[in-house]
């Protein structure tokens, strides 16, 4: 039974809000969020336990894992796709060397389940594009995915080898209104929004026609606590699900602002990430996750839109952007 969970990299765009839809399941005290950063997140701030961990310093997790009798990790921290590149060894020591002093803790406690996200971009430039499968070519192009691919083939050997219960799941790019995303390629989606309420207009990095499979972060924390929750005999698969909700380019999505915002005007000027776009596939087949554990997205493009308008136009009026 799962007891006490600890949370890794919980300040970041997807830890600050599943920190607390876990503490609303499992008790407020039984989830201790943890980030290399001291800051926790408005939210977050006031809402139950937070350590200050850096999850390459395997002795320090043991301790704080042991103080809290902790008996299940979800291993978010990690170091994005756009700051990887411009830091290759920094992402693998942090996504790698991390991973492993997770995994290993767990084994040695026995403990009773992991989840550590992976992406789309354990796909590369040889994986097909449309609808790309569960089961394809993995030969990722950026360090990020050559990490998150490590992390998927480490987790299952895990699950083979010493038996424990390791889940992942492959999230598309998250947009989301309440913690800015972490120096990803996908996080123009998040940043167009801002844009739009603040300054009627948005320069893109990426091109127009930049095809990516995305979601809403009400659908991410469903599809992440609805695979944490799934009965483990049900499952056929382990590390590696896909994830679909939509996927949409950059000019499909300031047509979709322009439904709310008539004015609303873009622009692109793209960048080095670019190139990462260009290597992961338009849209992905997540047969394997409907069919395990039952996954169903909620949200697409137009009533993601809309709620992203209203809740950032209201923090906009506040004051708060
Ligand atoms: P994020 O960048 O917003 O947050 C990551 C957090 O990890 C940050 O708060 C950062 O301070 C922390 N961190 C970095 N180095 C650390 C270290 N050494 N020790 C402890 N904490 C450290 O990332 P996110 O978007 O919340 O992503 C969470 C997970 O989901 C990651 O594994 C990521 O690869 C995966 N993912 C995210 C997306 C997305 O679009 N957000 C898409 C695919 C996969
Ligand atoms: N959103 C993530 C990124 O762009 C995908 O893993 O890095």
């Amino acid at each position: 039974m799962i007891e006490k969970i600890l949370v890794t990299g919980s300040s970041g765009q997807i830890g600050s809000e599943l920190v607390l839809a876990l503490r609303n399941i499992y008790g407020t005290d039984n989830v201790i969020a943890s980030d290399k950063c001291a800051h926790t997140g408005i939210k977050l701030a006031d809402s139950g336990p937070f350590e200050q961990l850096d999850v390459t310093d395997r002795k320090h997790m043991a301790e704080i894992v042991d103080k809290y009798n902790v008996n299940a990790i979800v291993h978010l921290a990690a170091i994005l796709s756009a700051v990887g590149e411009k830091k290759p060894m920094l992402a693998w020591d942090v996504n790698i060397n991390g991973m492993i002093n997770v995994f290993e803790i767990a084994r040695e406690r026995k403990m009773e389940r992991i989840l550590v996200p992976s992406s789309i971009a354990a796909f590369g430039p040889s994986t097909p594009i449309i609808n790309t499968p569960q089961e394809t070519i993995l030969r990722p192009t950026t360090m990020y995915g050559i990490t998150k691919v490590t992390g998927e083939l480490l987790g299952d050997y895990y699950v083979a080898k010493f038996g424990l219960d390791i889940r992942g799941l492959r999230y598309p790019g998250i947009i989301s209104n309440e913690t800015l995303p972490g120096g990803g390629t996908t996080d123009y989606a998040v940043a167009i929004y801002y844009d739009a309420i603040k300054y009627g207009k948005y320069e893109c990095f990426l091109k127009e026609d930049t095809m990516l499979p995305m979601m809403y972060m009400p659908d991410c924390l469903k599809a992440t606590l609805d695979l944490f929750q799934a009965d483990f005999n049900k499952l056929k698969h382990h590390s590696d699900f896909n994830v679909g909700a939509f996927s949409v380019n950059p000019k499909m999505m300031a047509e979709s602002i322009r439904k709310f915002i008539p004015s609303f005007e873009i622009t692109y000027k793209p960048d080095f990430r670019q190139e990462i776009a260009d290597s992961w596939p338009n849209s992905i087949d997540d047969t394997a996750a409907r069919e395990e554990w039952n996954w169903s997205p909620s949200y697409d493009l137009d009533t993601m839109t809309e709620d992203m308008l209203k809740v950032i136009g209201e923090k906009h009026k506040k004051g708060l952007i």
